[in-house]
Parts: structure tokens; C-alpha cells; sequence
């Protein structure tokens, strides 16, 4: 069976192609589009599709829209607010509702020949519970989805069992712990729905000075849901501007309701392991992104697996929901083993670019051992590899390298982004090493998705790896799934000592995550990075040469 998943509401338009059970594309259109999150999340915006990536979908498999079993929608408009006549009820929400309904017609207006009654559409948390349980392979297992809202509810507690979802409790909005945290993320002066992990960094330089207050204020029932009361968050301390400085007490409120976030996710898995005894739980939905609150639950919950979808916000919902209209349709959908389900370009593509773009260029007899090389010279190396990235999490495959050796990376780095200097940048290990020096959190790890420590022996090796708290969001590379990458880190090692490089995504502050060739030359004629390592070839900024560590490096 071809099913096509689309996510069109809210933020995050994502494309996701399925196959006879099997994962072929999955895309975000702010890779495309090159606006970030896609779209605004309101109702006015849900008639827009993710055409470009549902296009490239399609040609990345060579399959025509007529030849697709099913378009797999992840919305249900039978379950959201009813219009009756009149749309502009409830903050619009009547016209999310009649524009959903009306997606079969936007859908083949966008991809001609396609049979309109092919569209199904899935509930948003099924899709999202789907984008999890299918993707890792865990059967049975448990399912919390935890996330802004659907069309009625913010989150959903189930049982996966045979491709078969049971659900056992969902939480009906308002109350919703995806959206207290996007308050708190406006409260702080930062973009709602879209900066909610800087809240998570902030959160580090605090205490939990009001966590009694929010104790009172967000509770779980009993019953598998919570309650969410009133919380004026100008009472703990006043609203931030954009751009401005935060006190310990701004700091103490994000660290406050962090707390509580993970004390609730602790609460609500305990009930659901309660219900079912299963050994595993995986998570999706926006709030599965907190991997601070991820690693609490690895630690102190009663699950002794814990998997999380890598694109947990909204785009996951476009697998998700292709994944559940597979089983649907009696394929068996196949666990997802990589993140890396977006573009890629062939070498000869990549050459050409590069002449057309009229740079010069050179292919080292092995690009990975080249960038260590560059690494260890304490240059900074823009690395565009492979198939682009599924979710928002930079795994390698376009990501931006730094030695971790030097704590001024991290500055450097935030500078380059234009990010704020509190933020953390992660540590990249060889999944084999990585126990000897990060522990704490899950390993493998190789989603970024869990915070760990890192041990006291390790931390000043690696600087500009360690967060305020003592801790990093690693990611592990396998040999196998990364060979590349992992002979980097390998070479890297060689040279150093150290089996750890820093990674963060390849793109400037405010841009989506590069994706295709053009779109890194860009970022690496525009930011001083050093070095571009595209396919097999590597760029150099003029000035400087294989193996030179300039003065001025050399003192920073
Ligand atoms: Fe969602």
C-alpha cells in the first residue's frame, strides 16, 4: 500500500510517504519553504498544504498521486468544535473545523489526479500515539502523547498491542501541559510554540522556588488525566520583553514549572504502568521534546524503556497518521531505524553545485578524517551529509562540529547562530564511548531526545559540551547506522584523545535547518564557519589552509 501523511494543522506542515509498511520520505515544508515552523498556528492558516514536500514525496518514490492507496490527514474534523453555520464562533475554530473537512478537494487541487475519496482522515493524538508505537517497534507498550492540543484534548494515555491502540485516558482541553508551557514560553519574552527548549535551558540556571504553588496548580486525577487552574504567571515574576535579560526569579519560575512538568509526566506514567504492567512506553506530542523531563522519567519512572518519536511536535503526525492508515489497510509498518528520511543529493549533483556556485572545492582522500583534522585545528566545520533530518533535532547529517575541548566554542558557536549566550550546544560520541563518560540518561541515545550527566573526570575535557547544571544532550553514533560520522568522531579521537565532537543544527538564528546544497552555501558564505564538508568534498574559507592553527585561534 502508497499512503502519503500529511500534517496541515496548526504548525509544522509535514509530508511523510509510506510503502508496503516501510518509511521512503518524510519532509518538513520550512525546509523547503524556508519558513521557520511552516506556517502560523491558527485557524486562517489550516487550508495551506505542505505542497512542496508532499510533491517531493512523491518524486523522491517515482509514484504519481493517482497510484496512492490512501492521503492519511492527521486531524479528525468529526471530533473538533462543530461551526453550525457559523465560522467565526470560538476563536475560528469553525473554520480549522470547515477547512479540514474541505481538505480532500484542497488535496487534489495540489496533487492532480488524485482521487479525493482516498482521504482518510486520523486523530491527531492517534497519529501522533502512531508516530511512536509503530516507529520504534515496541509491541506492547505504552503510549502517552503529550502535547499542546488536538481537536479536543492536549493529551492521550494508552496501550499498544499488535498495531492494535487502546486508549485509556485523554485529558480535554483547556487544560493542557503543552500549552502552560507555551505561556510560560511567552511569559519569558520567547516565540510561543516554537521556543519552549529555551525555557528548558533557562530552567537550569534556577531554583524551584515556587514549587508549591504549581503543585496546587497542576495536578494529576486519578484517573489518568490532570487539571491545569488558573496560573497568572506575573505573580511569580513580570513578563519579559523579547530580547531582555532574565533574573533568578524569571529563571526560578521556568525551573518551577519544569519540576512540576516532570513530577506530572512521573504521575501520569505511574498510572499508566498501573493499568498495563508493560515494560516499554514511548512518547510523542510536543512536551515528549522536553528531554529533560524525558531523562527524569528514563531515571525515576516505572518504564525500563523509554522511546521517543524524534519529530514529537506536529510534523510526526504526518508519519504517524501514514502509519496508522497503513496498519489500517493490513501493512505491517516497519520500525524507523534513522531520522534521516529527507533530501540527499548524489556526489555528481554536488559537484555541480558547487561549480555553479563557482567556489572552490577539494575531494581528501577521506572527508571524515579531513573535518577531524579541522576539528582538532579548532575550526569550525558546517557537515551536510547524507539524507536531511526528520524532525527538528540536527543529527548529523546537517549539523555544525566544533572541538568540545574548548569552552569558547560554545560562545563562538551561539554567536554564529545569533542564539542567546544561556543556551547549550551537545555533545556528538561514539555510541560505544559513550558510557565512559556521560551516565544518567538512556544509551543508545541516538535521537538527542534524554539529558545526561557527565561524569566529574570527563567535564573538563569537554568544556563547551557541559550545561550550567552538570549536564548534556548527547547523541550516540552507531557504527553501523553513521559510518561516516563515526569514523569522524574515530579520526577526531586519534588526533585528541577526546571520542566527542560538538553538534548543533546548521542553520542562523531564526532560520529553519538547512537542507539542500544551496541552502549551505548560503549559511557558510554568510556565518564564519571555516569549513564546509559537503559529500566528499570540503570547502575552505580563503585564508585558511589544511592543518594551520592561526595565532589568534590559538589564543581563544
Ligand atoms: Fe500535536
Amino acid at each position: 500500500m502508497k499512503v502519503l501523511g500529511i500534517n496541515a494543522v496548526f504548525h509544522d506542515p509535514a509530508a511523510a510517504l509510506v510503502i508496503d509498511g516501510v518509511t521512503v520520505a518524510a519532509a518538513e515544508e520550512e525546509r523547503f519553504s524556508r519558513r521557520k515552523h511552516g506556517k502560523p498556528p491558527v485557524a486562517f492558516s489550516t487550508w495551506e498544504l505542505p505542497e512542496q514536500s508532499m510533491a517531493w514525496c512523491l518524486a523522491e518514490a517515482g509514484i504519481e498521486p493517482a497510484a496512492l492507496d490512501a492521503v492519511a490527514y492527521s486531524y479528525e474534523p468529526d471530533l473538533a468544535f462543530q461551526p453550525n453555520g457559523d465560522i467565526t464562533a470560538a476563536e475560528w475554530e469553525g473554520l480549522r473545523t470547515l477547512y479540514a473537512r474541505r481538505a480532500p478537494l484542497f488535496l487534489s487541487t495540489a496533487l492532480p489526479g488524485l482521487d479525493p475519496d482516498r482521504v482518510r482522515w486520523v486523530p491527531h493524538h492517534v497519529a501522533h500515539a502512531a508516530s511512536a508505537t509503530f516507529a520504534s517497534g515496541f509491541d506492547p507498550c505504552g503510549v502517552l502523547v503529550l502535547d499542546g492540543r488536538g481537536e479536543r484534548a492536549s493529551h492521550l494515555a494508552g496501550r499498544s498491542s499488535g498495531g492494535t491502540l487502546e486508549i485509556l485516558a485523554a485529558q480535554r482541553l483547556p487544560h493542557s501541559l503543552g500549552l502552560l508551557y507555551e505561556e510560560l514560553t511567552a511569559h519569558l519574552g520567547f516565540r510561543r510554540s516554537s521556543d519552549e527548549y529555551k525555557v528548558m535551558a533557562m530552567a537550569s540556571y534556577g531554583e524551584p522556588e515556587f514549587i508549591d504553588a504549581f503543585r496546587d496548580l497542576v495536578r494529576t486525577d486519578g484517573r489518568g488525566g490532570f487539571a491545569v487552574g488558573d496560573v497568572d504567571l506575573s505573580s511569580f515574576a513580570p513578563a519579559l520583553a523579547p530580547g531582555a535579560e532574565f533574573t533568578p526569579r524569571h529563571a526560578a519560575l521556568a525551573c518551577s514549572v519544569q519540576r512540576r512538568l516532570e513530577e506530572i509526566l512521573l504521575e501520569l506514567a505511574g498510572w499508566l504502568h498501573a493499568r498495563t504492567g508493560d515494560r516499554d512506553l514511548v512518547m510523542a506530542g510536543g512536551v515528549a521534546l522536553n528531554c529533560v523531563a524525558n531523562s527524569r522519567l528514563w531515571r525515576d519512572g516505572p518504564f525500563e524503556r523509554v522511546w521517543v518519536q524524534p519529530a514529537a511536535g506536529d510534523s510526526g503526525t504526518a508519519l504517524g497518521a501514514a502509519l496508522q492508515v497503513a496498519h489500517e489497510l493490513g501493512d505491517a509498518p516497519a520500525p524507523m531505524e534513522s531520522a534521516a528520511l529527507g533530501r540527499g543529493w548524489d556526489d555528481t549533483a554536488l559537484a555541480r553545485r558547487l561549480a555553479t556556485a563557482d567556489v572552490a572545492f577539494e575531494r581528501p582522500a577521506d572527508v571524515a578524517d579531513a573535518v577531524a583534522e579541522a576539528l582538532a585545528d579548532n575550526q569550525v566545520v558546517a557537515w551536510f551529509q547524507g539524507r536531511s533530518e526528520f524532525g527538528p533535532r540536527a543529527l548529523g547529517h546537517r549539523s555544525l562540529l566544533a572541538d568540545p575541548r574548548r569552552h569558547g566554542n560554545l560562545e563562538k558557536l551561539n554567536d554564529i547562530k545569533g542564539r542567546e549566550q544561556f543556551r547549550p550546544v551537545a555533545p556528538m560520541v561514539l555510541a560505544e564511548r559513550a558510557g565512559e563518560i556521560f551516565d544518567g540518561g538512556p544509551i543508545p541515545s541516538p535521537f538527542m531526545l534524554f539529558t545526561h550527566r557527565v561524569r566529574p573526570d570527563w567535564a573538563e575535557r569537554i568544556p563547551a559540551v557541559v550545561h550550567v547544571d552538570g549536564t548534556a544532550r548527547i547523541q550516540t553514533v552507531d557504527r553501523e547506522q553513521e559510518p561516516l560520522m563515526a569514523r569522524c568522531l574515530e579520526r577526531f579521537e586519534a588526533r585528541t584523545g577526546v571520542p566527542v565532537v560538538v553538534n548543533t543544527s546548521l542553520n542562523t538564528a531564526g532560520r529553519p535547518m538547512v537542507d539542500d546544497p544551496r541552502d549551505a552555501l548560503e549559511c557558510f558564505g554568510s556565518s564564519p564557519v571555516d569549513l564546509l564538508a559537503i559529500g566528499p568534498f570540503v570547502v575552505r574559507r580563503a585564508g585558511i589552509a589544511a592543518g594551520s592553527e592561526s595565532a589568534e585561534r590559538a589564543a581563544a
